[in-house]
């Protein structure tokens, strides 16, 4: 699928991802840091529970999904990792804060 181009010079920094810390190479989508780890999953369905993946990397199929810095349902291909992010996969549906 995706692969990584060689770059030695990148410049890394760490995110925490479902409260792991991880270290990817500054300047790529949260997206791209997914696949860059091999955990590429960013959400699962609220019906099913499938597993979804960013697909488009480019902001139209919203399969992507993702809380970061504690706000759900962003598009991790549109937003650039920057060190110290809070990112976790959408398990269901969004916590919109609001008790059932
Ligand atoms: S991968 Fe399609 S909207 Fe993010």
């Amino acid at each position: 699928m995706f692969k990584q181009l060689s770059d030695n010079k990148a410049e890394m920094l760490t995110i925490e991802l479902d409260a792991e810390s991880v270290t990817v190479p500054a300047g790529i989508s949260v997206a791209a840091a997914m696949l860059y780890l091999d955990a590429a999953a960013t959400r699962q369905t609220p019906v099913s529970g499938s597993p979804r993946a960013a697909f488009c990397m480019m902001g139209v199929c919203f399969e992507c999904l993702m809380e970061i810095d504690g706000s759900p349902n962003r598009r991790a291909c549109q937003v650039v990792v920057t060190a110290g992010m809070r990112v976790r996969r959408q398990l269901g549906a969004r916590d919109n804060g609001q008790a059932s």
